[in-house]
């Protein structure tokens, strides 16, 4: 299939590039650089573009017809939206607008869009949220995905010819297991990725952002899942969207959790080292728990977790983060 992947010179749009062209597949990656990299790109063409530019996506699009999209493009940091909501509702509610107007225009039906576990905000009983339950964002990164799922939605509705697929992102990591792309950003702000930089003495210390939570060890729970079996989910949505399938929408985790004191645990016992941790107050924005129902994506995507593992996932992260400067 020919495939158009927006964001795909980021971390996860890298990953399912390079597994769309380890499937035989033709990709065309539409990306502005602004957090991706060239060398990140190991499959397809890159075109340096920028999804607010209506025209230039239009004529790309146009230009390429492809059979499927996949969206990754987007600001991601929770709390950067909490300070800039403006900023994520242009770059991800608005660009996912021009992109899905491109689409129809040009007749492109079938999109695989990243989403997220942001959109439940906080889970109401169990910790463990299934695609049914009510979207309650907490934040405005959430609050801009779900604007867009609910685009999609009436898109879908509307339009017979345009099927999609929401993949709802729980919490992304670790790297390939060749080393030859991760996760790249020079303000990290995801756990693994400051634990291990703190490990790598790039930051002086690892802060616990909250020790009073509702949860087992009073810091938030979160589902780790490896960025390799998140790429292996959009290979399969995108089978399912050429198989017919409806449009639909997917949790993306494991099932279960960890706290941050268990991946700090983890991440000091993989490095060997036992870097500097100290515990502050909460971090603004951020849920006590947050763990996928992933029986839907199983059976009816027939996704097989393969390294369902934080040990491994942080080794890989490790691998990676030790070949960066
Ligand atoms: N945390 C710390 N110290 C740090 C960094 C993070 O204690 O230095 C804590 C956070 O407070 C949170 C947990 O570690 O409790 C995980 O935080 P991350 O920043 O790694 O990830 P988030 O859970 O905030 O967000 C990620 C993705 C979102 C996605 C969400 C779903 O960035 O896109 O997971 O759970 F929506």
């Amino acid at each position: 299939m020919k495939v158009f992947v927006t964001g795909g010179a980021g971390y996860i749009g890298s990953h399912v590039v390079k597994a769309l062209g380890e499937k035989g597949h033709d990709v065309l990656v539409y990306d502005n650089l602004s957090t991706g990299n060239e060398w990140a790109v190991l499959h397809g063409r890159l075109v340096v573009a920028d999804l607010a530019d209506k025209l230039t996506l239009a004529r790309v699009l146009d230009e390429y017809r492809p059979d499927a999209v996949m969206h990754f493009a987007a600001s991601i940091v929770v709390h950067e939206s909490v300070q800039s909501p403006v900023k994520y509702y242009l770059n991800n509610t608005a660009c996912t607008l021009n992109l899905i107007e491109a689409m129809l225009e040009t007749g492109t039906g079938r999109l695989i869009f990243s989403s997220t576990a942001a959109v439940y905000g906080i889970a109401e009983g169990s910790p463990i949220v299934q695609e049914s339950a009510p979207l309650n964002p907490i934040n405005p990164y959430g609050t801009s995905k779900m604007m867009n799922e609910l685009v999609l939605r009436d898109t879908s509705a509307a339009y017979n010819d345009f099927r999609y697929v929401s993949l709802r992102y729980f919490n992304v990591a670790g790297a390939n297991r060749e080393g030859r792309i991760g996760q790249v950003y020079k303000n990290a702000t995801h756990l693994i990725t400051r634990a291990l930089k703190t490990a790598k003495g790039e930051l002086g210390g690892l802060e616990i952002y909250g020790t009073d939570y509702p949860t087992s060890d009073g810091t938030c729970i979160r589902d780790y899942i490896h960025v390799e079996d998140l790429a292996n989910a959009h290979i399969a949505a995108l089978d399912y969207l050429g198989a017919g399938g409806e449009s639909n929408v997917f949790n993306c985790g494991y099932g279960h959790g960890s706290s941050v004191r268990e991946v700090v645990a983890q991440a000091k016992k993989i490095t060997g080292i036992d870097f500097n941790v100290s515990e502050c107050g909460r971090r603004e924005g951020d849920p006590p728990a947050l763990v996928a129902g992933n029986e839907k994506i199983k059976s009816v995507l027939r996704w097989t977790p393969l390294y369902d593992d934080l040990g491994y996932i942080i080794k890989t992260a490790w691998d990676w983060e030790k070949k960066l400067a």
